[in-house]
């Protein structure tokens, strides 16, 4: 990688989205962060914002840091996204997240919350009865899917293209690049699967599928804005937290303190997840496009311009957070940016929240303790900061 400054902009060469900054792209990003506030990335020309500061001040400003172009970084895919909540600013946007407000608010939650804690309960039980498995595949792979597309009111039938499917499209808001290319299969069969499920006939009555073809039905929103809608918040609500529960289990087994101290004081649940996001950004960044020239730390981007939000480099941003690579669990940080900030900021995190605290305490009621079984591998996708592999044996609690 190259790294350059002159009177104009500090611009680098490194492709994000390959190789070893796929796997452990902290390095790089701590050096683009401390060489500008605004970074040209030459390879797919596009601004990088990495600084907690600045990376929050855009997110807030979606007048001059405009989602409706798209935020992803290829035109083919901000063309598929178009007409999405994710791609459109206030007002069209307020009407788009206002169709799901009342199901993701905190009285729409609470409703859901004893099937969330029975349905973790049941899964833990199962798991823990093996005493062996894979954290990633078993357990952070099956909970979110089951919850959210039980939300939605999916039939069982076809919910195994969910993950795949997500996982696939998160990859493809960045470059089309081999990761993209070769779940080409995967991301078309889940968009078509998508499209086949807006339909009341195929959804369950009262869950968020049949509010969606409501607002088809009084004209809210179009056929194809359901379609959009239920993509949007199936995808939004997989991956992410998929790899957040994996990451989870991934610091109990390496770090058993923390799983002692959790079971000490089941109250840190919550700050628990909140420095894992922090520290892992799931979704590590998206993009905005300039409305007019505009000044970051020093630097004009021009009107037109692609900007990238990177939540992942500003969480770990020393101007804002001391000592950012130490897992702290006293830190509690909850001004983090890995649910995005501003107008766009996580419509499901109430939801993330209650699915991650029900079943870190189904596992706190029957988890004595984690250990690692074997190798973590790490998924390379260039978006979400994924695992792929976290064998663990639990001893059951006595
Ligand atoms: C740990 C879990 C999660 C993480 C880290 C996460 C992260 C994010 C981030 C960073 C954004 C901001 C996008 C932007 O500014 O362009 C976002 C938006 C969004 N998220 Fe989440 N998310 C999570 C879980 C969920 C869940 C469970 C759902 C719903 C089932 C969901 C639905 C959405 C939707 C619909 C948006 C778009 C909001 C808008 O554009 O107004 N997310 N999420």
């Amino acid at each position: 990688m190259s790294l350059t400054t002159n009177e104009q902009r500090a611009e680098s060469d490194l492709d994000l989205f390959s190789g070893d900054a796929v796997t452990d792209p902290y390095a790089a990003l701590d050096d683009l962060r401390d060489l500008s506030a605004a970074v040209r990335m030459t390879q797919q020309d596009f601004w990088l914002l990495s600084r907690y500061a600045d990376v929050r001040a855009a997110a807030a400003d979606w007048q001059t840091f405009s989602s409706a172009q798209g935020v992803a970084l290829t035109a083919q895919s901000n063309q598929n996204l178009k007409g999405s909540v994710l791609t459109s600013d206030p007002p069209e946007h307020d009407v788009l997240r206002a169709v799901l407000s009342e199901k993701l608010a905190p009285r729409g939650l609470s409703k859901v919350r004893g099937k969330i804690r029975a349905d973790a309960d049941a899964l833990v039980e199962a798991l823990v009865g093996r005493g062996s498995f894979d954290a990633v595949d078993d357990l952070a792979t099956v909970f979110p899917v089951h919850v959210v597309a039980d939300l939605v009111g999916l039939p069982v039938e076809g919910r195994e293209k969910l993950h795949p499917g997500a996982d696939a499209s998160f990859a493809a808001f960045g470059p089309f690049s081999p990761y993209v290319q070769e779940r080409m299969a995967d991301l078309v069969s889940y968009q078509q699967w998508m499209g086949a499920m807006c339909d009341r006939s195929k959804l369950v009555p009262g869950g968020w599928g049949e509010v969606i073809m409501d607002a088809v039905d009084d004209g809210r929103i179009s056929q194809l804005g359901a379609v959009k809608a239920l993509s949007a918040y199936m995808t939004a609500g997989m991956d992410t937290t998929v790899n957040a529960i994996s990451a989870l289990v991934r610091l109990f087994a390496e770090q058993p303190e923390v799983w002692s101290a959790l079971q000490a004081d089941p109250a840190l649940a919550g700050p628990v997840f909140e420095e894992v996001l922090r520290l892992e950004s799931p979704v590590q960044g998206f993009w905005r496009v300039t409305t007019r020239d505009v000044e970051v730390g020093g630097t004009t981007i021009p009107a037109g311009d692609q900007v990238m939000l990177h939540w992942g480099a500003a969480n770990r941003d020393p101007r804002h957070y001391p000592d950012p690579a130490v897992f702290d669990l006293h830190r509690n940080p909850l001004d983090h940016l890995a649910f995005g900030y501003g107008v766009h900021g996580c419509a499901g995190q109430g939801l993330a929240r209650m699915e991650v605290v029900e079943l870190l305490g189904s596992l706190l009621r029957h988890v004595e303790r984690f250990s690692l079984a074997g190798e973590v591998v790490r998924r390379d996708n260039p978006i979400v900061r994924s695992l792929a592999a976290v064998p663990v044996t639990v001893e059951p609690k006595g």
